[in-house]
């Protein structure tokens, strides 16, 4: 029997659609739709009713009609809570093929969901006001087409789609395939734009623009003309998009051994945009900041970031598109190999950004959420659309992609590939699950898949292993157990399979050993006396490692011998091993001066990164001192890149320099940085390339760290005229990091007013919440006005976004006021999210209760102002 729960949320499968015609005719005037559809389905059992999704549309008009016998005529109830239609008609209609057509109509909304409008300005040829533009957009996924058409809005329900676009004349339409039509319709000043009919797939994928867009050139890929689509005005901004996009398109083709499933590839920024971009089959959409770009004047982040969004969106053309998951609680095989295949796809194109030693710190991201009791599985049980929304986290993307590396570094990346190849090919224009993933690697490397790879995808949390020598001194003991930030006395030992790459110095030499760790404990047997040992060497593994106190001492002393990457892993596990209460916060900070002479810009972005933990946690009259212990560990490397880069200067070292300067102006507080800072600031605006791309993110931030009013003034004045996305971008977060009270509750304002677009206001509201000098006004601003930002922000996601921010609240005051906020008013924001923010908050709270002391009496000896 069906358990009522699921029930509610999925559609019964007796009436499966196979084909639909889509007409719709947006009015960008009234923000409204009407449309028309004929869906072709098949009837499997004798039904007196349909049932599909629906939401916000109005049911005009039900027919059905068998092949080509009688029409009968239906009544439609729309079920709003549900998001569904229920279709009732006079008679049983009777299995076999029939033919449904609705009339209907709905809204172009504004919370960037659905068929939803989006708004930019524009100056008029040859000056004069700037005028506002409307364009019409779609975001589905995950369940949102159910507001454009009626329609089984279930990604297991693939389905070939015919559309046609009915609309002005002078805008351009575009949708997932090639026009193969354009009628202008008598009488009226619209024409009528027919798509060709996608390949089978599923309703989330189906995407419209209509507008007053420009395209590049057609560029061919083998034979697929790719073009890049924005507002009036920024195709010259379309180059690099157009370079990462031709290259992952070929790149892909070969590693998947499929062709492109499309006829053709179109890429739109779109200037109103919840996510980062959507990989809509043949027209995929971006946020103007991850596709539009002046690669001349962008920093290397900034260019890293377009470049993964655009090869991980066409990634998913065959992961996602192609073989799509059959529920959501799947969604990891999309989003996770995504991710992966991004990493890939951009290692390949810049190995100069050795893009997969960087993705080590995303992979630390995923570590410290799925170090937390409410952590989830990878795979996890969706019901209702929210929590459908919530699985797009850090577990989804970064663990998965994380523990598909380690599984292709464990298999060998060539039968890794040949089984993604063969799941590939077997699944394709259909549906798959988890396990036909693991039949295709295990056919391919003859493998026992899911024995090693259950517990990392169907269960919640990761093992430590523990290093230490034994008596003999020939013998490494390995044992694993779960870390977690706040320990749970009576869980019971739970145990992974752990693939384990070992280097290990023994007297004359260095041992290089691969095993899997099954059991609660190994010993591994060596040559010789071990001198010093290497735990997850290259650092694949999702684990973290905790040496013995010798093992560790002597590591250390080894640091300049070490990879970056092993160095990364190395400070990273002491952090979290000091978060957890395992490892003396006074111990943390000695180690950290070893790291002075640290040249790896991952490496310090852990360094900061527990640098600006601290100073959250931190009582307010002590921040001074502890400012000056980030100018003690940042100076030398500070003092050694200095302020412009060497002419042969790599861009990971540029963007170090970058990260640096940031940090000892802003958490370090150096005054003779700020004005350094400032000058080149200043020199920047008169003599474009005074000072380095890379670095004039981090000037801006500086700027806005140590300024006041006339700068506030004048960043707000660059936000809006700016030139480049990435430009209103960095003015815009400089708002949210200013000192002074008076300006920041400007900056809050702004999350409200309609001066900043609603895809970009709980971004600034959560950066505000992390900022110590704005996040109690900002928790107080977010609870006097919450019915506010519900209502404006992105629908799901928006208020989602913004909540991360109240894991920074970290004092015990205001965690209490905000477990009572969400409690009372009985918020939940979807899956886990909400235990886990909550959560966050308390490690960081029981953090500062225990380490308090120690890090006042540690700072007070060592500066002494
Ligand atoms: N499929 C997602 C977009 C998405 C996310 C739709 C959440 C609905 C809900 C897309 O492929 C994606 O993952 N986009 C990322 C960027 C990517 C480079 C990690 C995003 O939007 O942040
Ligand atoms: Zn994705």
């Amino acid at each position: 029997m069906a358990r009522p729960a699921a029930d509610a949320f999925r559609l019964p499968k007796t009436v499966v659609p196979d084909r639909y015609e889509i007409r719709l005719e947006p009015d960008l005037e009234r923000f409204t739709f009407a449309g028309e559809e004929s869906v072709s389905v098949t009837i499997r059992e004798p039904v007196t009713e349909i049932v599909l999704n629906g939401a916000e549309l109005e049911i005009h008009q039900v027919f059905i009609q068998y092949g080509q016998g009688v029409t009968l005529k239906g009544e439609a109830t729309l079920d709003a809570a549900a998001e569904r239609a229920r279709l009732t008609f006079p008679e049983t209609l009777t299995p076999g093929v029939w033919r449904l057509t609705l009339q209907f109509t709905g809204i172009l909304n504004d919370r960037l969901h659905g068929f939803y409008r989006s708004t930019y300005k524009t100056v008029p040829d040859g000056g004069g006001d700037a005028q506002e533009k409307v364009l019409a957009a779609t975001q589905f996924e995950a369940t949102d087409a159910r507001r454009a058409f009626p329609c089984w809005d279930e990604p297991a329900f693939k389905a070939v789609f015919q559309v046609t676009l009915v609309v002005p004349e002078r805008l351009q339409a575009v949708s997932n395939t090639p026009i193969v039509s354009e009628r202008a319709i008598a009488g009226t000043s619209r024409k009528a734009v027919t798509f060709a009919a996608t390949i089978k797939m599923s309703t989330y994928l189906v995407a419209f623009v209509v507008g007053e867009l420009e395209a590049t050139e057609p560029v061919r890929v083998g034979k697929t003309p790719l073009r890049i689509w924005t507002v009036p005005g920024k195709t010259h901004l379309a180059r690099f998009a157009e370079e990462i996009a031709t290259f992952s398109l070929a790149f892909f083709e070969q590693y998947y051994g499929l062709p492109y499933p499309g006829e053709k590839l179109d890429l739109l920024a779109i200037p109103d945009f919840a996510a980062g971009a959507m990989e809509n089959l043949g027209a995929i959409t971006f946020r103007e900041t991850a596709l539009l770009v002046d690669a001349g004047a962008a920093s290397h982040a900034e260019l890293e970031r377009v470049a993964d969004v655009v090869a991980h969106e066409i990634a998913h053309m065959w992961f996602g598109d192609l073989v799509t998951m059959a529920w959501w609680n799947g969604i990891w095989l999309n989003e996770a190999f995504a991710t992966f295949m991004e990493m890939l796809a951009v290692d390949a194109w810049k190995p100069a950004w050795e893009r997969w030693v960087t993705f080590a710190v995303s992979r630390a991201a995923a570590l410290s959420l799925d170090g937390l009791q409410s952590t989830r599985p990878i795979e996890f049980e969706v019901q209702a659309p929210k929590d459908a929304d919530a699985m797009f986290d850090l577990l989804t993307y970064e663990k998965g992609a994380s523990v598909l590396r380690m599984l292709e570094q464990y298999l060998g990346p060539e039968s890794f590939r040949e089984g993604v190849r063969r799941y590939l090919s077997e699944h394709q224009y259909a549906n798959a699950e988890t396990t036909d993933l693991w039949q295709a690697l295990g056919a391919a490397t003859k493998k026992p898949i899911p024995q090693i790879m259950d517990g990392w995808i169907f269960r919640g949390g990761y093992p430590m292993v523990t290093a230490s020598v034994d008596e003999s001194r020939r013998g490494l003991v390995l044992s694993q157990s779960r870390f977690v930030y706040l320990a749970d006395g009576g869980a019971p030992p739970e145990l992974w399979q752990i693939p384990v790459a070992l280097r290990v110095g023994v007297r004359g030499g260095v041992v290089i050993r691969s095993l899997l760790l099954s059991e609660a404990e190994a010993r591994v047997e060596l040559p010789g006396p071990v001198e010093w040992a290497l735990v997850n060497a290259g650092g694949y593994g999702f684990y973290r490692v905790r040496y013995a106190a010798d093992l560790l001492r002597k590591l250390t002393r080894r640091l300049p011998h070490l990879a970056p990457i092993d160095r990364f892993n190395l400070i990273n596990d002491a952090w979290a091993a000091t978060v957890a209460g395992l490892t003396p916060l006074r111990d943390y900070l000695d180690l950290t001066v070893q790291f002075r002479g640290e040249t790896d810009r991952n490496v310090w972005t852990v360094l900061i990164g527990s640098f600006a933990y601290l100073n959250r946690v931190i009582p307010a009259p002590l921040r001074a001192k502890l400012e000056a212990l980030v100018r003690d560990r940042l100076a030398p490397a500070v003092e050694r890149l200095g302020f412009s880069p060497e002419p042969e200067e790599g861009e990971l070292s540029r963007q170090l320099r970058a990260d640096l300067v940031r940090a000892i102006a802003t958490l370090g507080n150096d005054p003779e940085i700020q004005a350094e800072a400032r000058k080149l600031y200043k020199g920047s605006l008169e003599e474009a390339g005074a000072a380095d791309p890379s670095l004039l993110p981090a000037l801006i931030a500086i700027v806005a760290h140590a300024g006041g009013d006339p700068e506030y003034a004048e960043f707000v004045e660059r936000f809006r005229t700016a030139r480049t996305p990435q430009e209103e971008q960095r003015y815009l977060y400089a708002l949210a990091g200013f000192r002074q009270t008076d300006v920041l509750s400007r900056t809050l304002e702004k999350t409200i007013n309609g001066e900043v677009r609603t895809q970009d206001a709980p971004f600034l509201a959560r950066s505000l919440l992390t900022s110590v000098y704005a996040r109690e006004a900002a928790w107080t601003f977010v609870k006097a006005n919450w019915e506010t930002l519900e209502r404006q922000f992105p629908a799901k996601s928006g208020i989602r976004r913004m909540c991360e921010g109240i894991t920074a609240l970290a004092t015990p005051e205001l965690e209490a006021d905000v477990r009572e906020f969400f409690a009372s008013r009985n918020i939940t924001l979807g899956g886990k999210t909400l235990e886990q923010y909550l959560e966050q908050l308390h490690v960081a709270v029981v953090f500062r209760e225990r380490e308090g002391p120690t890090l006042e009496t540690y700072l007070a000896r060592r500066f002494l102002r």
